[in-house]
């Protein structure tokens, strides 16, 4: 009876949220944990950092409290005055429509820097109507993205991706959609696979970095040599990208997939537990309060840093939870078999998507208000959790390599349903990320 009387059956409430993850979760992290660490047998090329999922939304609203930032100061323009951005526009709520008439900024060959497991159209991905959709959100237009509007408010600034493979992800869609405008210079180079990196835009003097620290926080990535297990300093910021923040005039935060995988946390130099450790003998804690552990650290020293740094503000994104969109196993054929966008109501965002985005968003609140009083000092969510949710057609799936089915259906094949196609509706976040900028740049110029 316990199917007609589902009331009856329920733990409580917030020992459902607590089990959720490790039953649930448990085996997502199986998956995603292959993905991130192994070379498939089968393909020459290893996935390594086939990893992270970046979400993002705007959804909060300018907090006009705020002293207006120093940081953007570009020239206003034609086009700036045309499309004048419309400040505390919710762009977390919309839909998306077709729309055919305009094309990406950029193609899998004219630009030259898409991580190959991204490239979808250069890997015989034969469906390209995932690239005719908009996002239309419902309280104001999103314009196309403009790469002259970017470089303008940007010039002689520093902008940087800090986080998993979706921060990466969404630094390069960022970096073609420039590239159609102005060359920029690759300046630094560092790291296996690409990891840390510096590109330079001359003409406009815009620096674009990316920064590889998949928990924010400092982490021990497992190896082959020690645990099989993350190991994550939740009071310690990664200083990896922590320790450049006097350079960093802009930073868009990039996680979450990554605390999915098993590992053990420390807080000082105690445990706090572990997230699916089986055969360890750490308490079993999940991974939400520690990703807001993780969070709340990260915010309070980069605007800590801000502060003592006396009034040179930052500008900082917390790209929102990204679901992925595995339907099955990930290496059966069929994966992410989407070809379209959800409609509105097709698909209600909840479960851990939901629950990952509702910490990103209270942590972001929680530390702007702490922040106000940080001259130049603006914080928000890139609240991109929902738009993304409705994109199940914007993975590479088994595009992931070049031309999968060349010698017919096989029966295991690799798919990647977490990370986006470039072009793709990923080009879609930072164009919500220009608009907010425009906004913060019109309100500076109307103090
Ligand atoms: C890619 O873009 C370039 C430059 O805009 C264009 O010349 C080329 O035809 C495009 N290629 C494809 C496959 O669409
Ligand atoms: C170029 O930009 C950097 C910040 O990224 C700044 O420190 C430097 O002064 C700028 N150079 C010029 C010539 O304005
Ligand atoms: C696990 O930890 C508890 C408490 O620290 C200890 O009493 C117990 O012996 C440990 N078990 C194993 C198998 O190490």
């Amino acid at each position: 009876m316990g199917l007609t009387s589902p009331f009856k059956e329920q733990p409580p409430q917030s020992l459902t949220r607590k089990l959720l993850p490790w039953t649930i979760y448990a085996l997502a992290s199986i998956i995603l944990f292959w993905l991130y660490f192994y070379s498939l047998p089968f393909t020459n090329s290893p996935v390594h950092e086939l990893s992270r999922p970046a979400p993002a939304l705007v959804s909060s609203s300018f907090s006009s409290s705020s002293p207006a930032p120093p940081l953007p100061e570009g020239q206003e323009d034609e086009e700036e005055r045309k499309s004048e951005p419309q400040p505390g526009c919710d762009y977390t709520n919309g839909k998306w429509v077709q729309d055919i008439t305009v094309g990406p900024l950029y193609n899998g060959s004219s630009c030259g820097t898409i991580k190959d497991g991204q490239n979808c159209m250069a890997h015989g991905r034969p469906d390209l109507e995932f690239l005719q959709w908009r996002w239309s959100p419902n309280q104001c237009p999103l314009p196309r993205f403009d790469p002259n509007t970017f470089l303008d408010i940007l010039s002689n600034r520093h902008i940087a991706f800090v986080g998993d493979s979706l921060a990466r992800n969404q630094l390069e869609s960022l970096l073609c959609m420039l590239s159609s405008v102005s060359a920029p210079n690759l300046v630094y180079t560092n790291g296996e696979d690409n990891k840390f990196r510096k590109w330079h835009f001359p003409r406009e003097n815009v620096s674009v970095s990316v920064y590889w620290s998949p928990f924010l926080v400092k982490g021990l990535e497992k190896s082959s040599t020690g645990p099989d297990y993350n190991r994550l300093f939740l009071d310690s910021v990664d200083e990896r990208w922590a320790s450049d923040l006097g350079s960093l005039d802009m930073l868009v935060l990039s996680f979450g997939h990554w605390y999915l995988l098993p590992a053990v946390y420390f807080k000082r130099d105690s445990i706090l537990g572990c997230h699916y450790c089986p055969g360890a003998n750490y308490t079993e804690i999940g991974f939400y309060d520690v990703l807001r552990k993780a969070l709340r650290t990260t915010l309070k020293a980069v605007s800590e840093r801000s502060r003592a740094n006396g009034g040179k503000g930052k500008h900082v994104f917390v790209t929102t939870f990204v679901p992925s969109h595995f339907e099955g196993d990930w290496d059966k054929f069929g994966a992410c078999p989407k070809t379209r966008p959800f409609e509105e109501g097709e698909k209600p965002l909840e479960g851990m998507d939901a629950e990952m985005r509702k910490i990103e968003l209270e942590e972001v609140q929680s530390a702007k208000e702490d922040a106000r009083d940080i001259d130049g000092f603006r914080l928000e969510a890139l609240d991109v959790t929902r738009l993304s949710l409705l994109r199940p057609d914007g993975h590479p799936g088994p595009y992931m390599y070049p031309f999968p089915f060349a010698n017919g259906i096989k029966d295991r094949v690799h798919n990647d349903c977490v990370h986006w196609c470039l072009p793709g509706p990923i080009d879609t976040w930072n164009e919500i990320l220009l608009e907010v900028i425009k906004g913060w740049t019109h309100q500076s110029r109307r103090r």
